[in-house]
């Protein structure tokens, strides 16, 4: 049975940012994944040119059963930590909107970057390992594959979360952290487009196509101002992939589509204008003729409204309920909320606190960011501190 220093589970984006740290540390690494491609889920972000990171990473913008958790890991690998990475590999990128951080040519060059990181530190990247049985070995691990049994000091998890089955997520490292007694809690799909109840459905599905910006807002109070996008599913866009990780299934969301007070000026400015075409100067046409025929409102001008009527129609701009029948669950989401709790880990290390020597990183621990590079932010830095124990 071959030894290792260091096995790591999971060719992602923290199991190869621990890898390498861990090699250049001197340690022999061992990067284990089941796919047959290194990175599949850094390959196809960000449209293919993967979003990063962000310039505005702040442990406010993770969600996690412990906020604080978070803080250490961001702190000790910036964002500013990982930029200087992709500058040191020469790799072009720009800045899209709100901080987050792009490739101007492909995620490739992420991966390739990754990659030439682990060669340079002398890793051994082993593809289409499947991973049968680990047990504990002493004061290390026995990790049984297809192939043979190796065994390490360390074992570093960095298996993912459960989005997009079809590129090789798997429950793998719940079930490892349920097997050496690790609380996991549970999981939901995250950043995901809503579904719609069946009623909704079928006055809002003409609408597909149909994109405006918004301000999202869940019954929390968690606010996001984004663009909203009516698809033949249901709704979708950045401002609804960010409110579903803070919905509960039953709850509503709400969406601002015209700012509160708006109304009131129109009343003042356009008193004989009717309210189809005042509303037409801001929102598109089209939902504006389904917003009025869904709540049966009768387009008349403004002054003929009484004050009743108007509170009635600013209520329903400055808050449109929707209460999504679902989201499209892992198929398409981003992200997975829950995952190993962060009470077991050492929030320094990541190491299991009564498991000593065993590792969870990235997406499989409960630590969730928003939209716009903060997920690959938390995967760099929570690789990247594990990396320079194991
Ligand atoms: P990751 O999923 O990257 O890697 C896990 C690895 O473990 C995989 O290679 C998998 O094959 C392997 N594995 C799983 N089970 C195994 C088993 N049983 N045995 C062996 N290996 C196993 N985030 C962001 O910040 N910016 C962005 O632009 C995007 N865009 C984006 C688009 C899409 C379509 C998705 C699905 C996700 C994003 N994300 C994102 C989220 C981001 O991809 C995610 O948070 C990170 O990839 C998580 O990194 P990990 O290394 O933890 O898991």
């Amino acid at each position: 049975m071959k030894a290792w220093d260091v096995i790591v589970i999971g060719a992602g984006a923290a199991g190869l940012m621990c890898a390498a740290e861990a090699g250049k540390r001197g340690r022999k690494v061992l990067l284990l994944d089941h796919g047959k491609r290194i990175g599949r889920k850094i390959l196809m972000s960000g449209g293919g040119r993967c979003n990063f990171t962000n310039y505005f990473v702040e442990p406010a913008a993770y969600l996690c059963g412990n906020p604080h958790f978070v803080k250490s890991a961001l702190a000790r690998y910036t964002q500013w930590d990982f930029i200087a990475l992709v500058e040191k590999h020469g790799i072009a990128y720009h800045e899209k909107t709100l901080g987050q951080l792009f490739c101007d040519d492909s995620a490739q060059d992420i991966v390739d970057m990754l990659v030439k990181e682990c060669e340079d530190a002398g890793v051994t990247i082993r593809l289409r390992a499947e991973i049968l049985q680990v047990d504990r070995l002493g004061e290390g691990f026995m990790v049984a594959t297809a192939g043979d049994e190796v065994s390490c000091q360390s074992l570093v998890v960095a298996s993912g979360g459960l989005s997009m089955p079809k590129i090789g997520a798997s429950p793998f490292g719940y079930k490892l952290a349920e097997q050496f007694g690790l609380r996991v809690l549970p999981t939901r799909a995250g950043l995901v487009p809503f579904t719609l109840q069946p009623e909704d459905k079928a006055t809002l599905e003409p609408l597909a196509g149909v994109s405006l910006p918004v301000v999202a807002e869940s019954e929390d109070g968690t606010r996001f101002a984004e663009s909203l996008l009516f698809t033949h599913r249901g709704v979708s866009g950045p401002s609804v992939l960010q409110i579903s990780s803070y919905w509960q299934a039953g709850e509503q969301v709400h969406f601002e589509l015209l700012p509160a007070g708006r109304l009131a000026q129109g009343v003042a400015d356009s008193p004989n204008q009717e309210l189809k075409t005042w509303l037409g100067r801001y929102l598109p046409k089209r939902l504006v003729e389904t917003l009025l025929e869904r709540e049966k409102i009768t387009s008349k001008p403004l002054k003929q409204y009484v004050p009743k009527e108007l509170a009635a129609i600013e209520q329903l701009l400055s808050a449109w309920p929707l209460k999504p029948g679902g989201t499209e669950g892992y198929r398409t989401a981003e992200v997975t909320l829950g995952g190993v709790d962060t009470n077991e880990l050492s929030s320094k290390t990541m190491m299991a606190n009564k498991v000593p020597n065993l590792y969870f990183i990235g997406e499989v621990v409960d630590v969730t960011g928003w939209l716009g590079g903060y997920n690959f932010q938390w995967a760099w830095s929570a690789g990247w501190c594990a990396g320079q124990v194991v």
